[in-house]
């Protein structure tokens, strides 16, 4: 079971963390219940090797990358320079050559019409005109957000009532009848709410330096917040908090 520490052990802990790379997470020590579904497992039925993708919001094009076996070719965009030279690092560090990667706006792209069979967007800002005028007619539009109650427990110790910026993490319900209008249709859509453990102090402090929390965790500030967590959501697993994710499907008609 983890124990409540002092503030200047915490001090220490958060004097060790470096900054998030791109959006790689994968240093956090963490462990989930079964999900109903995933974004991997839902790009099953969407992607064949003739597939060309378009990843909007890419970050430093993790997962992308990580599919890149998968798909015929790809191109992920990003609106901050150095995510695309992060992407472009991991890309070349992977040895992976049907990708790009171009610094670009989801609403304003200078991609030809119907450039794309894919548009995957996991996590970014939504920008349904120009995603259906560069989707090819029967393909795919791929959304993932963030569900409102995705740490939501965790948060309420910290006094933070809201959760990730609302233009990443938008209800999908609300974006479903905006779709139609631009020649989109919703074809599926699930949401889950899971069990997620955080199982150490070093990965939950990470976490909360690396994602928009809703006033800038600072460790001077927020350390008695740590505390609370363990106290109030510690098992002997961790951290125990909830990873809510929705996910929506949409075909170009
Ligand atoms: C939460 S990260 C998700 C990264 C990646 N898709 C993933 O799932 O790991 C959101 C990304 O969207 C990018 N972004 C935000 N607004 C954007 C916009 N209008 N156009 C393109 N990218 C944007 C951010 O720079 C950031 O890298």
């Amino acid at each position: 079971m983890l124990k409540p520490l002092s503030r200047d052990e915490l001090l220490q802990i958060d004097a060790r963390i470096s900054d998030r790379d791109g959006w790689d997470f994968s240093r956090m020590r963490e462990s989930f219940g079964d999900p109903p579904f995933t974004f991997e497992s839902t790009l099953d039925g969407l992607i064949d090797p003739t597939t060309r993708l378009l990843d909007q919001g890419t970050g430093g094009g993790e997962r992308l990358l990580a599919h890149a076996a998968r798909f015929g070719e790809a191109v992920g965009i990003d609106i901050e320079p150095g995510m695309i030279d992060t992407a472009e690092r991991n890309r070349r560090s992977a040895g992976v050559e049907n990708v790009s990667f171009v610094p670009a706006d989801n609403a304003a792209t200078r991609f030809p019409d119907a450039s794309f069979d894919l548009i995957t967007n996991r996590h970014s800002v939504l920008a349904i005109e120009e995603t259906a005028r560069l989707l090819a007619y029967g393909g795919h539009f791929l959304i993932q957000h963030v569900g409102g109650d995705n740490a939501a427990n965790l948060f309420e110790l910290f006094a933070w009532r809201s959760n990730f910026p609302s233009e990443w993490s938008e209800p999908l319900i609300a974006i479903k009848p905006h779709l139609e209008g631009f020649g989109l249709e919703a074809i599926e859509s699930h949401e889950y709410r899971i069990d997620w453990w955080i199982h150490d102090i070093e990965s939950l402090i990470f976490w909360l330096h690396s994602v928009p929390t809703p006033s800038t965790f600072d460790i001077e500030e927020h350390w008695i917040g740590i505390n609370r967590a363990i106290e109030v959501l510690g098992d002997d697993r961790g951290i125990r908090t909830v990873e809510h994710r929705e996910m929506l499907v949409a075909r170009r008609v």
